[in-house]
């Protein structure tokens, strides 16, 4: 028995030390080794601090207390701070230094909801880059960002940090912005950043839209929908994920071992840092689910989170109740190795400090172009009425309302760097690039929500001195983002009288919106001849807006969410599945319904009497100065169970002006074992074309796109039949079917 005992062991040990150990790893278990428990516990704590050098969290870093220190961002205080923990404290382990950079750092790119709308990879790719770029520079090691929750309620304030509805397009575009981020897999490049996949998980399904709600989201819908960025951002080597606020069916995600253990780690092999919200885990005493900052410990250390942002709960209590052998010391090691892992291989231990003798270079010529670009592409035109725009350059304008010229509201949500006497607004670029503009300006309303009416006639009569009206209306910055939700959706204040009022001077209008989430614009659209449609365009929105209204940029921007007719309409969007009772095409309306109906006489089917069965503009919908039409699908009638298949379509631009469409793929599974969405899509591309010509385009759309997860939560595809559309937007015309054999 000792001596198969003795084998056994020496069996072990060969295996040990043949594995090939990462030198990462190595290093890493070298420094545990040597660790108090106290220093381990330290690497766990995320504390906020300002711009200043304070006495006693340099000795806090000294005592090896601080793994990471959010909210400086003055490169020298990051240096000072820094060299207290390589230089002065016992195991010399670098500070991660982290901040909030959304959608830039100084300079500000659209919102991520804006980026969305441009289904451009690569521009979000590029967007995140300069971010990086710029943040590095002062010092910021990690960014919190992007968000890639699923929002399907415009109430909810944070939908504007996020890629919208759809769970391919935020898992595509969340891919690109954590490559733009981390350098293109390079973490250790000295201008990469972390980037940090949130909110993990299912908080954008807040209750009502109100902002920290409990979710509920059962297990299919959180696996085939709310989960699903998150994956492909794990597969993309996104370095830390954070927790959500919310708690789902009861569970707050700060102490959901199933959602960060079993899913995250075992399923899906994240082996970066697990970070929680700012206080999320002391907040499971509010929620009801923890006594004390103990009960707090002991829940997220079990569950799976790596670092504690800014409570103190681990600090306070992971040491005793190691003691008292509730927690295991490894639980702790684990929690460290994470942590270690990503400085590792951010290079932080090689190069901790911010090089000062470079000066930063904040919005420089190619950040601010970038941002232009960014800000064309994301605007959407949602209605263009006898092709009113674009304008011409030699019309009089005139330029109204408390948006077009407010440079910190354009900026939007998440800019605590961006410093608003850089940005251009659209009076900004009237006076400069593009002063030959023959305009009067009469802002009308100093802000949105300002309802003093007493410029209106002012309005009136600019409108009717000049050729066009263009009106700037939407949300001030604050409106929308963290704990900024809205019961109400419609124009703000008194916005929409202002709008009827330079309407009733019997000139054409323009509507230009700029807001952090989609409005119900349904009551303003009859006075509004176009309509420009844009989530908060960011520091370059001023130029980008006046290119697209006087056509030397074409738009091309499309929906990422849908555009509902009444906050009451919510949740509705596209990619839902049917009822048993669908509501045909036309459905009675209100007005339509005669005295003393019969209870029955409308029908049984699934839709609003006062709002109907659709939304007021589909998800993908938005328009061009071209016209483009779709012809041509083909595709094999049968798709391997393994394999792939390549649908093609043709787009003419039938038009006079070149232009750029942005083609949809959707596809419907037609009968599975779980009912599946009525659409789903599967598939886009940027397709430029100029005037008169037409395109190929092709879709390699693979079996396994096709998979799902069904009631034994397994993922697999099932065989059956599907159908296909192909076109502008989620109501694509164009349909095929192919069918996957048994
Ligand atoms: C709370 C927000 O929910 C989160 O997204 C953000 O990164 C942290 N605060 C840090 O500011």
């Amino acid at each position: 028995m000792k001596t198969i005992g003795c084998f056994v062991i020496l069996l072990a040990l060969f295996a040990a030390c043949s594995a090939p150990v990462d030198e990462t790893e190595r290093k890493i278990n070298d420094l545990l080794s040597r660790m108090t428990t106290e220093e381990k516990i330290g690497q766990l704590f995320q504390v906020s601090l300002d711009n200043t050098v304070d006495e006693r969290a340099l000795q806090a870093i000294r005592e090896g207390k601080m793994g990471s220190v959010i909210n400086v961002v003055n490169p020298a205080v990051a240096n000072t701070l820094q060299k207290a923990a390589v230089e002065e404290s016992r195991m010399g382990i670098p500070i991660i230094f982290g901040r909030d950079v959304i959608h830039g750092f100084k300079t500000l790119a659209p919102i991520p909801l804006g980026q969305a709308a441009s289904f451009d990879p690569q521009l979000i790719h590029d967007c995140a880059r300069m971010s990086a770029v710029e943040a590095r520079s002062v010092g910021i090691h990690w960014t919190f960002a992007p968000m890639l929750d699923i929002a399907r309620d415009a109430r909810w304030g944070r939908i504007a940090e996020g890629f919208g509805e759809d769970p391919y397009l935020t898992a595509r575009l969340g891919v690109a912005s954590i490559q733009g981020f981390q350098a293109d897999g390079q973490l250790a490049d000295s201008h990469a950043l972390a980037a940090c996949a949130k909110h993990f998980a299912g908080y954008g399904a807040a209750e009502g839209g109100r902002d920290y709600n409990t979710s509920n989201i059962p297990p299919l819908l959180w696996r085939n929908v709310y989960l699903t960025p998150f994956e492909h951002a794990v597969s993309a080597g996104v370095a830390t994920v954070m927790v959500s606020f919310n708690d789902n069916d009861g569970i707050p995600s700060s102490s959901n071992k199933e959602l960060v253990k079993t899913i995250l780690r075992d399923d899906w092999h994240f082996d970066g840092l697990v970070v929680s919200d700012w206080t999320s885990m002391d907040e499971m005493i509010a929620h009801g689910v923890a006594k004390d900052l103990k009960d707090v410990a002991l829940l997220s250390i079990d569950a799976g989170l790596d670092m504690e942002m800014v409570s103190p709960a681990y600090l306070l209590h992971l040491a005793e109740l190691v003691k008292e052998g509730k927690v295991p010391e490894t639980a702790i090691d684990n929690a460290v190795r994470n942590i270690l892992r990503i400085k590792f291989r951010m290079g932080l231990f090689d190069r901790p400090y911010t090089d000062t003798s470079v000066p930063p270079a904040f919005y420089t010529e190619e950040s601010l172009q970038l941002a232009r670009k960014a800000a064309v592409e994301s605007a959407i035109l949602l209605k263009n009425d006898g092709d009113l725009l674009p304008l011409s350059e030699t019309q009089k304008i005139a330029v109204i309302g408390p948006m077009a010229d407010a440079p910190h509201d354009q900026l939007g949500t998440w800019c605590f760097d961006g410093d608003k006497t850089h940005t251009v607004t659209p009076v900004g670029a009237l006076k400069g690039e593009y002063r030959h503009i023959n305009y009067i300006y009469e802002p009308a309303l100093a802000y949105s929500r300002d309802k003093n009416t007493a410029r209106f006639d002012n309005a009136r009569r600019a409108a009717a001195a000049a050729d066009v009206a263009v009106v700037f209306v939407g949300e001030e910055a604050i409106l929308s983002g963290e704990a900024h939700s809205l019961s109400n959706l419609n124009l703000i204040g008194v916005q929409s009288d202002l709008l009827k009022a330079v309407k009733s001077a019997g000139k054409p209008v323009v509507l230009v919106v700029m807001a952090g989430r989609p409005l119900t614009i349904e009551r303003d659209l009859p006075c509004a001849d176009a309509v420009l449609y844009n989530f908060h365009p960011g520091t370059m929105g001023g130029p980008a807006i006046l290119d697209l209204l006087f056509g030397r940029a074409n738009p091309s921007g499309k929906l990422p969410v849908t555009v509902v007719r009444e906050a009451g309409q919510i949740p509705l969007y596209y990619n839902h599945n049917n009822t048993g009772r669908p509501a045909p095409d036309k459905v009675t309306t209100l007005d339509e319904i005669p005295l003393e109906a019969g209870q029955t006489s409308l029908g049984n089917t699934s839709f609003y009497l006062d709002s109907g069965r659709d939304p007021l503009f589909p998800f993908g919908y938005g328009l061009s100065y071209s016209s483009f039409e779709y012809s041509n699908l083909t595709l094999p009638g049968q798709m391997p169970a393994d394999g792939a298949i390549t649908i093609k379509a043709t787009i003419t631009n039938s038009s006079r002006t070149d232009g750029t469409e942005v083609a949809q793929l959707y596809v419907r599974d037609m009968v599975a074992s779980v009912a599946r969405p009525v659409k789903e899509l599967k598939g886009f591309q940027r397709v430029w074309l100029k005037a008169g010509e037409t395109k190929e385009i092709a879709f390699e759309l693979t079996a396994s796109d096709l998979a799902f997860f069904g009631r034994d939560l397994v993922r697999k595809i099932e065989p059956g039949e599907f159908t296909v559309w192909v076109g502008g937007d989620s109501n694509a015309q164009l349909k095929g079917v192919f069918s996957i054999p048994k």
